[in-house]
């Protein structure tokens, strides 16, 4: 009994010491992203595909706990849902029938104007995947190879958008179909979120070559700034295994590996289930996952603000 009451405040100082470290975080986001914001004159116009055919890895929680964090950092966001689940579009209550949407933007029978929705309630745009997977049915497929330019049609149709958003996210599927390749043709650099499991490498050389694909062709250089562990768990994995797997992965891609990890953590099944963005969920606040995706956002808006002052030195 005595112990039960000295456990609730001091359940209380803790969470108010907690919740005073976040908000000191959020405040250090957010001077980082005016930073970065003043370093512009008009918008950013950056656009960045999370990317790897792996299905169930986090693409879509991570490119959506990244936008939705963008924009509450008061950057303009637009979302291209190209993940034939759709979930980001969902969540977002847009809506995935009567408006046009990335289907039609990529069989180019839409404007861009005409397919962004503003999502009120998460303050960022959003390009909406079509319902019942149809991003992935041979049938689109199909119209997609019967166009002119079947791989530049997202690249193309979102020529004029950098002019209107700091940060354009492209969420992709559990393949390397065209539906992606329009992705990583359209995209500034790729984000590679990734699980550290041995299985997680399995096509990991198939995603390397369709970069080069991209690289061989001229659009674009393509870089991939990193590659981004999820669901990691410290304590089930021995050390060696872990510096192994990351090891071989950053070979294979010949790239990065993020500094920050992402725990593996319970509430992000809930904020799935509660179709939430997870850093728009309430029951995450102050939850040690928030603090590795605010470490994961402040490692990027460094990054950001670093490349830009080196490029400024260098012209
Ligand atoms: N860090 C995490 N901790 C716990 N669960 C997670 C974590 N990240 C993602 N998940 C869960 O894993 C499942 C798959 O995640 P998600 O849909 O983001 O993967 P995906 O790579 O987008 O999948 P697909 O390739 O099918 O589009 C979801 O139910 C999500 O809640
Ligand atoms: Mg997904």
């Amino acid at each position: 009994m005595k112990r039960a009451k000295l456990r609730a405040p001091c359940m209380n100082i803790l969470r108010q010491l907690t919740k005073r470290r976040n908000s000191e975080v959020f405040e250090k986001l957010q001077k980082l992203a005016n930073q970065l914001k003043k370093r512009f004159a008009g918008k950013i116009g950056k656009i960045i595909v999370f990317i790897n055919q792996k299905g169930g890895i986090g693409k879509t929680t991570l490119s959506h706990a990244f936008a939705y964090l963008l924009a509450k950092l008061g950057f303009a966001v637009l979302i291209i849902d190209i993940d034939p689940s759709g979930n980001i579009s969902s969540n977002s209550e847009a809506d995935r029938t009567d408006t046009p949407g990335v289907m039609e933007l990529l069989l180019t029978t839409s404007k861009i104007d005409e397919t962004i929705q503003y999502i009120e309630k998460y303050g960022y745009y959003v390009i909406a995947a079509p319902e019942g997977r149809q991003l992935e049915s041979k049938d689109f497929i199909k119209m997609l190879d019967q166009t002119e330019t079947p791989a530049m049609n997202l690249r193309n149709g979102t020529e004029t958008l950098r002019d209107h958003f700091d940060f354009i996210i492209i969420d992709t599927g559990p393949n390397l179909n065209d539906a992606t390749m329009n992705g990583l043709v359209a995209a500034d650099e790729i984000i590679v979120p990734t699980t550290i499991n041995i299985n997680s490498l399995d096509g990991i050389a198939d995603l390397w070559d369709a970069v080069c694909s991209v690289r061989e062709s001229g659009v674009n250089a393509l870089p991939i700034r990193g590659i981004l562990i999820n669901r990691f768990n410290a304590r089930g994995i021995a050390d060696r295994e872990t510096k192994d797997f990351i090891d071989q992965i950053a070979a294979a891609l010949n790239a990065p590996v993020f500094s920050t990890y992402i725990r593996h953590a319970a509430i992000v099944e809930r904020a799935t289930k509660a179709r939430q963005a997870l850093t728009a969920f309430k029951e995450a606040d102050n939850t040690p996952i928030i603090d590795d995706i605010y470490k994961f956002m402040e490692e990027y808006l460094k990054g950001e603000n670093e490349s830009v002052a080196n490029k400024a030195t260098t012209v």
